[in-house]
């Protein structure tokens, strides 16, 4: 798998190294800033895990695996993935998600996977009115550069499928919280913020709608996709769970106790979508896969984490985290 050392992906390992002794789980990421190998040292030792700091962007580093792991199958999370990011830098958004896929795509072929899972992402379809879902066959119309690079990394696998016969899946998932999300996301960052007694950036009006999964539900339905899933299917999942940043910025006040008074309405993302609404029906009736944690449950769950690991959230902020990885990727 790609990308383990972010967050998704760290959720993921955490679950599955403990749930498949058998499996081995070989991980792939070059470390960007978003990612962070302290957030693996549970499993560090195991003897079903390995890892290699490796950029998709290389394509012969990235073949060096291939050609030393007997690798079976790949489960590609690695990715720039911060919207905003991709307003100020879509370079960076085509060189990872689009170069990157293609690499993994052809070392895929090339290397005999029997199996591969392209981890992508609501944000592919573009954006809702008040009304209606999205469903697989949804036109891909992204509005952003980090949605466009993930709809056309969707095309490429597709394109695998078609043309060489590739047995690939694609899932699109909705917005993710939970343990470890980095803190430049909506609600890790509103939590540090609001813990700061620091003002509490709501982009426009707070009225854009998001459809929230906690991030271990997202897991276990990858999971499935990958061990049940139909060859060249595409997958929706999502919480049914659909909030205004509003509603979710108030929420965490009030859960922490503070004022609404920090509430900052500040300028508009460019382009920002209006609303996301998965129908997940296809993975619940194929797979029987359903989200197992409310939204309030889930919400106060991820509290309490980031409350119980201030040193993480506040190494990342000092740029203590991975100063050294951070600095080497920039320089690049
Ligand atoms: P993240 O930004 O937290 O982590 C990305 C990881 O990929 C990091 O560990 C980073 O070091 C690694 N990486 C980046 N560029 C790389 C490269 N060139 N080579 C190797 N590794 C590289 O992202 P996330 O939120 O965990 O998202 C994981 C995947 O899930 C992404 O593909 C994203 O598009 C998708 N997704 C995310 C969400 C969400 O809400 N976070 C929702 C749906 C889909
Ligand atoms: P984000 O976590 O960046 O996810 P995405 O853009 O991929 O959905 O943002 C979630 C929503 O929160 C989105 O509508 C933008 C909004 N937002 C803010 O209002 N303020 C912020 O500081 C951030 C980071 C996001």
């Amino acid at each position: 798998m790609t990308g383990g050392a972010g967050f998704i992906g760290t959720n993921f390992l955490l679950l599955m190294v403990d749930k498949y002794p058998k499996d081995r789980f070989i991980n792939l990421d070059v470390l960007t800033y978003a990612g962070n190998l302290k957030n693996l040292t549970g499993i560090q030792e195991r003897d079903n895990y390995t890892s290699y700091r490796t950029d998709i962007r290389d394509r012969e580093m990235l073949e060096q695996v291939f050609k030393r792991e007997d690798l079976e199958a790949v489960i590609h999370f690695a990715a720039e993935s911060h919207v905003d990011r991709s307003i100020t830098n879509p370079t960076v958004f085509a060189e990872t998600n689009v170069i990157g896929t293609l690499n993994l795509l052809d070392l895929s072929r090339k290397y005999g996977i029997s199996r591969y899972v392209q981890v992508s992402t609501d944000e592919v379809y573009g954006s809702l009115g008040p009304e209606g879902y999205f469903v697989e066959e949804t036109p891909l119309n992204p509005n952003s550069p980090y949605s466009a690079s993930k709809a056309s990394a969707d095309l490429f696998v597709r394109a695998n499928v078609e043309t060489f016969g590739l047995n690939a899946l694609i899932t699109r998932c909705s917005n993710n919280y939970g343990p470890y999300q980095f803190p430049e996301k909506l609600i890790p960052l509103m939590i540090w913020h609001a813990l700061e007694d620091k003002p509490l950036p709501v982009y426009g009006d707070g009225l854009n709608v998001r459809d929230w999964l906690y991030v271990k539900d997202h897991c276990e339905a990858i999971d499935q996709v990958f061990r049940a899933g139909k060859a060249g299917e595409v997958y929706n999942i999502g919480g049914n769970n659909e909030r205004t940043n509003l509603e979710i910025v108030k929420l965490i006040l009030k859960i922490l106790g503070k004022s609404e008074d920090l509430i900052n309405f500040v300028t508009d993302r460019p382009g920002h979508d209006q609303r996301y609404a998965i129908d997940a029906s296809r993975i619940r009736k194929q797979l029987g896969w359903e989200p197992s944690t409310s939204f309030s449950v889930g919400i106060e769950k991820t509290i309490k984490w980031y409350l119980e690991h201030e040193i993480w959230w506040r190494e990342i902020l000092s740029g203590e985290y991975n100063q050294y990885y951070a600095e080497t990727y920039h320089n690049r």
